[in-house]
């Protein structure tokens, strides 16, 4: 099916199909530095195929929560948890999370970190969920964010931990390799 197929029949394109460049970066960054995630509940938000909260659970994460609102995103999980050997059935929340005022989680939680890999490619959803994310860190929880330079990547209280050049595809980016960081959300955001 071509994305002009795709468009006719109203069917979103396959977010899910591809690891991301944000995404890709967080989940080597976790890889690189288990200790951040050992242990700890994490939250993949906007999770796609799963490609960094599967990270964390490779590096000892003691509980995932994969979220995405594609119910072909959710089945991906399972599949790409399988293929990289992971004994665990995931947990996976098909829910809009950040639908509600952003600052109110709609999910009684108990996340210790929240990571979001390429979300901020589409302006009302990016503002949204930045704002969202920012109520969680000011609520105490670390929030990791992968990101390769995407148009309405947010301003704000952020910091740039490390950067990666990653492979890509054609099928998504203009170039086969591009620079994709990892940032954290500061505290102080007001
Ligand atoms: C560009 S993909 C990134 C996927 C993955 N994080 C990665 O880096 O490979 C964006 C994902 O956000 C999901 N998404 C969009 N709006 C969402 C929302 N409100 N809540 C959860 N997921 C959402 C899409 O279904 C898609 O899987």
């Amino acid at each position: 099916m071509t994305e002009t197929d795709l468009k006719q029949k109203n069917i979103e394109p396959p977010f899910w199909a591809f690891a991301w460049p944000g995404g890709q970066a967080i989940a080597r960054y976790i890889l690189d530095n288990p200790s951040l995630v050992k242990n700890k509940s994490v939250l993949d938000l906007a999770s796609g195929s799963g490609i960094a909260g599967i990270a964390a659970l490779a590096a000892s994460a003691r509980h995932v929560d994969f979220n995405d609102i594609d119910p072909l995103a959710c089945k991906s999980i399972h599949l790409n948890c399988a293929a990289n050997g992971l004994k665990v059935y995931p947990s996976i929340l098909r829910k809009n999370l950040i639908a509600g005022p952003t600052n109110q989680c709609s999910q009684k939680n108990s996340w210790e970190i929240i990571v979001a890999g390429d979300v901020f490619y589409e302006q009302p959803m990016s503002q949204k969920i930045f704002e969202w994310l920012l109520n969680r860190t000011r609520e105490g929880t670390e929030v990791l964010i992968g990101d390769p330079g995407r148009c309405y990547f947010p301003e704000g209280p952020i910091e740039m931990l490390y950067q990666y050049s990653v492979k890509t595809s054609k099928m998504i980016e203009k170039e086969d390799e591009i620079v994709s960081r990892v940032y954290r959300l500061l505290h102080h955001g007001g």
